[in-house]
């Protein structure tokens, strides 16, 4: 069986993989605890086999201590998601960002070719087509990003591309994530965020847990339909499911892909969504626009459905009691 090293893999989308992964690829792990835990791992064990031996706690974006770690596990392929990923963090402590995501791609790739892994997977994200107009489409230019934090996923795809064009024998895939959201129907993994959620569903999974009295709605004023900003919401398991497709399925050369459902969801619809599913009632403040609010981010899905035969499956409802389930589980 060959071995797939997940960078940031105790982390929200990394042990979603790490499940999905498991009877194909043994899975191996690397993460430095910065937003994770071990206990994450006791649950992630209850769903896949993964061994204590197989996960290593390392900073990636030291490469002397990776190199450590890698030069045992010498993988197949890397699926690379370590990283920070709170645009508002992004925005008080750009270098802390740019230190962070931007070293660990380096090294990666650095290791990569030093120890003849020829594929990687990296984890992308929407926020690199900065302010464009919906559905974005992977041939977009890259023009402006809109924080450190996309900015940093910008460059390291640019990294990645530019090494790709010296090493003909490698095979990247740069997946762009809309907005991935929900949990692993066990309710055993899910999303745990320190402190004040940044994403929407988090929030109001607070919310409907009692945890905060009410969502605060930035903006209803925004040229759509009820008022509030449009996302794509996609399955952390439809996400997940998309790494296999793009692992199993790894060309040579340089691919970038988007993953999301294609399908437009504003604020207000995602909480009717969830009263809707789960029966119970969000109580909703609107405020003042937030600065850096896209109108509208969506997907166009087609390249990745014609190239690597992957479609998100989930609907909103499945997102919803997926994403309860785990809050539930986590009182
Ligand atoms: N969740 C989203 O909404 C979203 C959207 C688009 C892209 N992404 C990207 O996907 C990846 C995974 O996101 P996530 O939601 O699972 O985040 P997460 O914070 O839950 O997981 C990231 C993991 O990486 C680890 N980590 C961070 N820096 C590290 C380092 N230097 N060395 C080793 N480990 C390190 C953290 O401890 C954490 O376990 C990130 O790169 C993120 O930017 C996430």
């Amino acid at each position: 069986m060959k071995t797939v090293l997940l960078t940031g893999g105790l982390g929200y989308i990394g042990s979603h993989i790490a499940v999905c992964l498991q009877q194909s690829w043994r899975v191996v792990i690397v993460d430095n605890l910065a937003n994770s835990s071990l206990e994450q791992l006791d649950r992630l064990q209850q769903l896949c086999p993964i061994a204590k031996a197989d996960v290593f706690v390392a900073d990636c974006a030291d490469l002397t201590a990776f190199e450590a770690v890698y030069a045992s596990i010498r993988p197949d392929a890397v699926i690379h998601l370590a990283g920070h990923k709170a645009v508002g963090e992004s925005v008080e402590k750009p270098l802390m960002y740019y230190h962070n995501n931007l070293n660990a791609t380096m090294n990666v790739l650095t290791l990569c070719a030093r120890y003849a892994t020829r594929t990687l997977i990296f984890s992308s994200s929407a926020t690199v087509y900065g302010p464009q107009v919906s559905p974005m489409r992977e041939d977009m230019a890259l023009l402006e990003t809109l924080n450190p934090y996309a900015e940093t996923k910008a460059m390291s795809e640019r990294m990645i591309r530019d090494f790709v064009k010296t090493h003909p024998d490698f095979q990247s895939t740069v997946l762009r994530y809309f907005n991935p959201v929900g949990a692993h129907p066990s309710g055993l993994i899910g999303e745990r965020p320190n402190g004040i959620p940044n994403n929407l569903l988090p929030y109001i999974q607070q919310v409907a847990s009692g945890k905060r009295p009410h969502l605060n709605v930035f903006g209803n004023d925004y040229p759509t339909p009820d008022g509030t900003p449009i996302r794509d919401y996609i399955h952390v398991m439809d996400l997940a499911q998309a790494h296999v497709a793009a692992l199993n399925g790894a060309t040579l050369g340089h691919h970038v892909y988007n993953v999301g459902t294609g399908k437009g969801t504003s604020v207000l619809e995602l909480v009717t969504a969830f009263e809707t599913a789960t029966k119970i009632r969000i109580p909703v403040v609107v405020t003042a626009r937030r600065a850096g609010d896209l109108v509208e981010s969506t997907a166009d899905v087609s390249k990745i459905e014609k190239e690597l035969g992957w479609k998100a499956t989930r609907s909103l409802e499945t997102i919803c009691l997926d994403a309860w389930k785990f809050e539930s589980s986590q009182r």
